[in-house]
Parts: structure tokens; sequence; C-alpha cells
């Protein structure tokens, strides 16, 4: 086994509540998950990233941890996580869980000991405790404190049932190292780690202003916890450190992958890229100049999925001004994705795949407001529609919901009557699909890519992106309103949608090519 297998790998995020319902109860289970191991590996994905699946009350969706060294009874049990990491393994596939150390649940036994104990105490001092709080608002909407009954107000950054933890305290840091043992001795082969960039708060919690450096988000001093926990995983050997830090300054977020801190970040900026093939190249550009390994991110479960993205106008994300109030062309948003799809996989570095991509899902926009369940809604009161419509189950099976998720019982958001086209089912053995499109660029990028694919520009049409890459690939991606030319020569390796009838790429496709030795020459 390689140490740094995680360089090349492609990464599926699982959404476990709505990835497979084994249980029957509405929401995805380990069960679900273990049945639908096969698939994953057919899918051809080198690791599978569990978002968090320990007991939580579920304020928000799992991001709030009763218990970090268990699993969610609704999920399953520790000794089926057991059997799930080596199945896994039994694959070929890693295992990555997530792990939330910014915040806890207010139901953790810590919290709740806070709580009982005076102001003052050692119980308290684990938390951010004052007795007035300052102007930080909550990212979730309305003031970042939370008043309890002796007049103390506490700290959370996110909702008030996520009461951020106080990494200056000794206790709190020697607690998060012996829960990554806890899941290294497990098996696990890497740790996604959630709102890595905010854990340390400015000394005296002063208020934001324009004039200060923020004061708990990217601090340097955020940089020593990483160091230390890139020791304990250099202990275990072949375990990655994935670092969720939203930051639009690529330089900055380079410091966190130092060679003694996390491996890896998700590129973020990526994401949040317009369709436009400039601004990409300039993403990508500064990606390939740092010195950390690449990764490349199309979706997960806190943006808009991409096929409505780019069925809109703006085809650019922002977490903090999610607008579904544009219209959704569906049909120009798959074609895009498709095509983005392919000019992703052929990029040097890890890939994430989140789970529904491989199924062209889109965002569903329409989830009745009784139905809806992210603190974002609720907390902004619509305002922001949140993050629920990429988190709808997804379709396995059968010609109406659940469409195989569970086995009759409603899901715990609805599923659109339209995804019958989109089951695995349906997409299977269908050569059009954007299922047999995933499995076979999977194939392709293990069997022929090499991992560091050093990628050299060409010359090309304005809004045409095109690069060879050093083992011999070229990718061409067209995202101009023209059709463009082909090199005559070229052998197509995999295309995201049909040529012209004169062999040229379509607007909003991207190509595969291998040229043959004469044009190489
Ligand atoms: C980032 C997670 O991806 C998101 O879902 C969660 O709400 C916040 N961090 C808070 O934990």
């Amino acid at each position: 086994m390689h140490d740094d297998w995680w360089r090349g790998a492609a990464i599926y995020e699982l959404y476990v509540q709505s990835f497979a319902d084994a249980g029957n109860d509405g929401m995805g289970d380990l069960a679900g998950a273990r049945a639908r191991l096969p698939y994953l590996a057919d899918l051809g994905v080198d690791a599978i990233w569990f978002t968090p699946w320990y007991p939580s009350p579920l304020a928000d969706a799992g991001y709030d941890v009763a218990d970090y060294r268990d699993i969610a009874p609704r999920f399953g049990t520790l000794a089926e996580a057991d059997a799930l990491i080596s199945e896994a393994h039994g694959h070929g596939i890693k295992i990555i869980i997530d792990l939330v150390p910014n915040h806890c649940s207010d139901r953790h036994a810590w919290f709740q000991a806070a709580l009982k104990a005076q102001p003052g105490t050692p119980e308290r001092a684990r938390f951010w405790f004052r007795d007035r709080p300052n102007n930080w608002q909550s990212r979730f909407g309305g003031l970042a404190w939370t008043q309890v009954g002796d007049g103390d107000w506490y700290l959370h950054i996110f909702a008030p049932e996520q009461p951020d933890f106080n990494w200056s305290n000794a206790e709190v840091r020697a607690e998060f190292e012996d829960i990554l043992r806890f899941w290294f001795d497990r098996g696990v082969d890497g740790i996604r780690i959630d709102t890595a960039g905010m854990l340390t708060k400015e000394p005296g919690l002063p208020d934001l202003d324009d004039e200060h450096p923020h004061p708990f988000v990217d601090r340097d001093d955020v940089h020593d916890i990483y160091r230390r926990w890139r020791q304990i995983a250099d202990e275990y050997g072949a375990r990655v450190l994935i670092g969720e830090i939203w930051l639009a300054d690529t330089a900055r977020l380079a410091r966190y992958t130092r060679p003694d801190e996390l491996h890896t970040v998700f590129n973020f900026p990526y994401l949040s890229c317009p369709w436009d093939a400039a601004r990409l190249r300039a993403v990508i550009d500064d990606t390939l100049a740092l010195p950390a390994a690449p990764t490349w991110v199309l979706a997960n479960h806190d943006v808009d999925r991409e096929v409505s993205r780019y069925g809109r106008a703006d085809t650019s994300f922002d977490l903090d001004a999610r607008d579904h109030s544009q219209e959704v062309d569906l049909e120009l948003g798959t074609r895009r994705a498709r095509a983005a799809a392919l000019l992703t996989m052929a990029l040097p570095g890890a890939v994430y795949i989140y789970q529904g991509e491989e199924l062209g899902l889109w965002e569903v926009e329409d989830i009745p407001e009784d139905r809806r369940q992210d603190p974002i809604f609720h907390r902004t009161g619509g305002a922001d529609p949140g993050r629920d419509g990429c988190r709808v189950p997804l379709p396995w099976s059968g010609t109406e919901p659940p469409f195989g998720f569970s086995a009759g019982h409603e899901p715990w958001l609805p599923q659109p009557k339209q995804w019958r086209e989109l089951t695995v089912q349906a997409q299977s053995g269908d050569p059009a699909s954007m299922l047999t499109l995933y499995r076979t660029a999977l194939r392709v990028r293990r069997q022929q890519l090499s991992v560091a694919g050093v990628l050299t520009w060409l010359d090309a049409p304005a809004g045409v992106l095109a690069f060879d890459r050093a083992d011999g690939l070229r990718c061409v991606a067209n995202l101009s309103d023209t059709p463009v030319e082909l090199p005559a020569a070229a052998e197509i390796v995999l295309a995201s949608g049909p040529l012209a009838s004169d062999a040229r790429l379509p607007p909003d496709s991207t190509v595969w090519l291998r040229l043959s030795p004469q044009t190489l020459a």
C-alpha cells in the first residue's frame, strides 16, 4: 500500500442519512451503505468519506455530535462500523470519517456538565462562557451567543445546539487527540476535519470589526493543532487529514498543507468558480502552482448541485448567498455537469464525488416548508433556502418514491417524481447516462492516467480549455458557444456528449483524446 494513496484518489462523499436505508425508517444507515459497497466498488471509487455517523440530536444533520466515540443508533452500531471498515477494505476502498472539532452538540456530556456547573468552573472552561455576548453573528443567522439560566452566555458560531469548544483549553486538545487515535485504531484511513479553519479564537473575544484580523477565521494559532494531529497521523502511517476550509485566498489555504500539517484541503475556489473558461483556468493554475497536493471538488452536502448551478444565468456559487430565485435550465445544466465531470477528472490530483453527482441529480428547490430540515432555512426565516435541496435521498430503483432508497418508508426529505429517470437501475447499462459516464471516466482515469499527470496548456480559441497530460491524454473542454475543431488523427477516449456531424466538439462538451504517434511528433 502506498502511503500517499490519497494523492490521486477518487473519493466518494457518502451522506449517510440520504444514501441507502436498510432499516426502513426513512433515513439511510450503515447497513444500507454496507449493502451498496459493491455499487461503489463498481463505480470505481478509491475511498468513501462518511459524513458524521455519531450519536446526534440532528440539530445540524449530524454536525452536532453528542458522542465522538460511538455510532448513532439510527445508523447502526460500532460493531457495524468495524464490519463496514473491513468490508470496504476488502473491496480495496479506504474509509474517511468526518470529525467535528469546532463544536459539539448541546447534548454532549461535557456541555451538559457545563450547564450544571457554576460560572467560572473548569466544566465551563471547555467552552466559551461569558457574562455578556460580543457582536459575533452565527453562520446560520442570528447572534452567535445564547444565554443560559444563570445569566452566562455561550458561543456558537453555528446553531445554538452547537456550542463551540474552547481550543485554548488543554483538556479539549487532549480529548481530540484521543478521539483521533480511537478511530485510527479502528482502521479508518482518513479524517475530514469540519470547519477546520475556525477552531481558535482571539483571546478576550473582541468584537468583529473591519480593522483587525478576523477573531476566529484562519488565525495563525490554528496551525499548532494540525501540527500535532499530523504527528499522530504519521505514527499510524498512510492516513490522510483533509481540511474543510472555505478561504478564497489560495495562498492562505495552502498554509494548512505545509509538510507538517494537513495532507490536503478541499478546493472550494474550484467549486465556487462560474462555468467560464478563463476563470476556471485561473483557479486551476493557482491550484497547481501551490506545493500542496491538488484536489478537485464540484459539489458537497453544503452547496447547490452543479446540474442546477450550471443551468442558471449566474453559474457561480457563494456559500453566503445561495440564490434559488433564478430560472434553471436542467438540460443545459446537465450537459455542462457532464462536461465539468470530464474536465475535473482529467486534472492531476484527487477528485471528490458527492453522492448523486454520478446520477446527475439536481438541486431540489421546491421542498415544502414543513418538510425542510436545515437550520439555515429556519434561522434565516427562509431568506437563505439552505441545503436540504442537495441532501435528498438517492433514487436507486423503481418508478416512484422512495425509489428503492427504503423499503417503502417515506424518506426524511421528499424525492422529486422525475427522478424515476435518474435511478441507478434506469441509468445502468444506458451508454448515454451520467452514471455510465462516471463509471467509464473513473475506470479510464484509474487505468490510464498517472497520478503526477503534469498538465501543459495548449493554444485554444477563446472559451476553450485544452491541455495535454504527461501520460498522453489530451483534454479539450468547450465552454464557448461555437463548436471547435478537434485534431483529425485523434482517438476519442471519452466524450461528455455526442460530437457534431462534422466531428467538431459542440459547446458545453469535453472530450478526452489520444493522439496518434504521427500527430504527437
Ligand atoms: C461544515 C459542514 O459541511 C456543514 O454541513 C456544517 O453545517 C458546518 N460545517 C458546521 O459543522
